[in-house]
């Protein structure tokens, strides 16, 4: 078995309370554990910076452990624990999905590794995992798109939004991406979109929306956004359409009343990687397969928007918010 040196400290960001990007703090002394029954320990070389790490870090999905938030990374095994790591060994190149990824070193559960293949460059892995998993998930499970189908993705050149064209686009849907530049209209349009609104400047996205279907509307929508468009999803939902509402960068969403839904036979569904990654069919491992040979075989392009520095993360998480990044967020520790 190949040995590899550990330190007992590592650099890593950690939150003692929550609230804005300030409530991030680089450090450079922080522990480095020893994996456990099932576990291994893995050295990150790059981290996947998610919408979903800001509401971490605002304290909307409760208290993350050891204070590291961050959902996954891409680097190599560097210890194993004892019992059933999934054949994972010492020198493994490895991307993961669990918790505390804003670290040099992470301990994760063996079964939510998975070894990167060798032609997928450095930082791609990183770069797919959750959000290439989830918008798999909300394309092909949550919502089984069908060639011909209308769609609607808001924040459409985001990180799930790139995905969510491109497979769209492989599928035979027709998607209406929206965003609020050109520059970001370009982008979604260059990886799939149809049309694209700029939900900023356009006065009536409804009626827009009517126009460039025929008045049919969309069969789905895909809202990451939340708030500001519980009611335009409603308005533009197709009869027996789905609204999939799962982020809240505005806001939670407003109530959709029982009233409003049997009124068009739709449905409001919200789902969350968390659940979805241990559920969905053939399981972690099964999904993880079928996103590496999507992107070897060059049907998805994985768009990186930065690489920054883990003692760069406040900036990283104030450019999220102020909405000034496109494709994924990625750190290096
Ligand atoms: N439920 C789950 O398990 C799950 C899993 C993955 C992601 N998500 C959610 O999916 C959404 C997209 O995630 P992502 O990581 O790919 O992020 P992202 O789309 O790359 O970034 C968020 C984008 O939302 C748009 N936006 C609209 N209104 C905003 C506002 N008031 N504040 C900030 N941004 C706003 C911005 O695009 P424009 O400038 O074009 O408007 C911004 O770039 C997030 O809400 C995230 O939490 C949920």
């Amino acid at each position: 078995m190949t040995s590899v040196s550990i330190p007992r400290r590592m650099k890593g960001v950690q939150i003692k309370n929550f609230g804005d990007a300030e409530v991030l703090q680089y450090k450079t002394d922080l522990p480095v554990g020893v994996p456990g029954h099932g576990e291994v320990l893995v050295k990150n070389e790059f981290i996947g910076i998610n919408y979903v790490d800001v509401y971490w870090r605002r304290g909307m999905m409760g208290i993350p452990p050891n204070g590291i938030i961050g959902r996954e990374a891409e680097g190599t095994v560097v210890s194993t624990g004892a019992g059933d790591v999934n054949s994972l060994k010492v020198g493994d190149r490895v991307v993961w999905l669990a918790m505390g990824g804003y670290a040099e070193y992470t301990i994760v559960p063996a079964s939510l590794a998975y070894p990167v293949p060798a032609d997928i460059k450095p930082g791609v892995a990183a770069a797919a995992l959750l959000q290439g998993l989830f918008a798999m998930s909300l394309s092909h499970k949550i919502v089984q798109v069908k060639e011909g189908n209308w769609a609607l993705v808001h924040a459409a050149a985001g990180g799930v939004g790139l995905w969510l064209c491109q497979l769209l686009k492989a599928l035979g849907a027709k998607t209406i991406g929206t965003a609020s530049t050109a520059e970001k209209m370009k982008l979604a349009v260059e990886n799939g979109a149809d049309y694209v609104i700029n939900y900023e400047e356009e006065k009536d996205l409804v009626k827009t929306i009517e126009e460039v279907t025929g008045g049919y509307g969309v069969d789905v929508v895909y809202d990451g956004i939340g708030k500001d468009q519980t009611q335009n999803n409603v308005n533009v939902v197709a009869k027996h359409g789905t609204i999939v509402t799962y982020g809240a960068a505005s806001g939670f969403p407003a109530p959709i009343s029982h009233a409003t839904l049997t009124a068009k036979n739709i449905r409001f569904v919200g789902p969350a990687e968390s659940a979805l990654m241990r559920n969905i069919g053939g399981g972690f491992e099964k999904w993880c397969a079928k996103l590496f040979d999507t992107i070897a075989n060059d049907k998805i392009n994985v768009v990186i928007h930065d690489t920054y520095s883990l003692s760069e993360i406040v900036r990283a998480h104030k450019d999220l918010e102020a909405r000034k990044t496109t494709g994924k967020v990625l750190a290096k520790p």
